[in-house]
């Protein structure tokens, strides 16, 4: 059996930067594109910023057409630093991190209050906003909390485009239903375990990310709305490496790592559950249609030959260990 794709999307990547960057660049190559997160360290927050971390986007990408989403670490913003943004042609949307909620973040808002009066004229100009959507509370009703406040947004900027990143509950997916105006994004990870993959039994770090994995019926909830088609429901990996001695270690980042077995993983996901159909509208025309995008119109195609997730990938002086190490998946990308 064969799956072709059309200029797959990763709608949440994190590419990092420097060797990392160059390492795991190419491993995204099979997209056509991808929303780039901008937690570095310093965060991307100016157009200039912006514009060089393409770059080093296209020179670590091995030369195939890639449409990179580019984002800047959100703020509180004059209408001239919006202008500004928007007439970036790499530019696509602000990144909403709560301060210290993730990996990076420490940069965030305090205050969510203080962001009105920017998004106010983000909604006037059709500027997306993605939001890491948690909560400082208890980890496990975190995103819940914060469905409150997506709520709010909601419900005052009814035009404001804003995504749900990496939502990993039923309740989200309630609320996505409730506001057109409203888009998420869901990962490889939260389509497949539970809290009780990562510390059920023995921890595992590998696949340990904010947010947690929740519960059976939250992911049981959001693998329902993927193979069903929801229409603003999005795939967005949220591959994030950390090195191996940063994961496989007291205090160990939060992050998983999925980029290289997204698409063939995502294939015999939706395969197994007869919704290959489905696959193309939740990897690419779901976002084309919401955002008005229009990608490089490669072509992918994965077929059901097995392949083996190597333990490690290694480069640059970089080792990084993916989802699934070492474990053979039943699809692959036909080369
Ligand atoms: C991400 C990272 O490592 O940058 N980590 C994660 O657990 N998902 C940040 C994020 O998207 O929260
Ligand atoms: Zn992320």
């Amino acid at each position: 059996m064969e799956i072709t794709l059309t200029a797959p999307l990763d709608m949440h990547l994190h590419l990092r930067d420097g060797d990392m960057l160059r390492l795991t660049a190419p491993l995204s190559a099979d997209f056509a594109g991808a929303v780039i997160m901008p937690n570095l360290v310093p965060p991307v927050r100016t157009p200039e910023q912006l514009r060089a971390y393409a770059e080093r986007i296209d020179d670590a990408m091995d030369g195939a057409p890639f449409m990179r989403l580019m984002t800047l670490f959100f703020a509180p913003q004059s209408e001239a630093q919006l202008l500004a943004a928007q007439a970036t042609p790499e530019f696509f949307a602000y990144k909403l991190y709560p301060a210290g909620i993730t990996t990076n973040s420490e940069g965030g808002l305090a205050d969510m209050a203080q962001a009105e009066p920017t998004l106010r004229l983000m909604e006037e100009l059709g500027i997306p906003l993605l939001v890491h959507g948690e909560s400082h509370g208890f980890v496990l009703d975190r995103e819940a909390e914060f469905l409150t406040v997506y709520r709010t947004l909601a419900e005052r900027f009814p035009r404001l485009k804003l995504c749900m990143e990496h939502i990993t509950t039923a309740a989200a997916l309630q609320l996505l239903d409730e506001y057109p105006s409203l888009c998420a994004t869901v990962t490889l990870q939260h389509l497949l375990i539970t809290l009780d993959d990562v510390a059920g039994g023995a921890l595992r770090p590998h696949l340990f990310c904010k947010p947690l994995a929740k519960r059976p019926e939250d992911r049981e909830a959001l693998l329902a709305a993927a193979l069903g088609g929801h229409p603003r429901l999005f795939f967005g990996s949220d591959s994030a490496p950390h090195p191996r001695h940063k994961k496989e270690c007291c205090g160990c980042a939060a992050g998983v790592f999925t980029a290289p077995l997204a698409l063939p993983k995502l294939a015999e996901l939706f395969a197994a559950h007869g919704a290959a159909e489905r696959l193309q509208g939740f990897v690419s025309d779901n976002a084309c249609r919401y955002y008005g995008l229009q990608p490089p119109p490669r072509r992918v195609t994965l077929c059901d030959t097995p392949m083996q997730v190597p333990p490690l990938y290694r480069g640059y002086g970089q080792s990084v260990v993916p989802m699934a190490a070492g474990e053979c998946i039943g699809w692959s990308i036909k080369r």
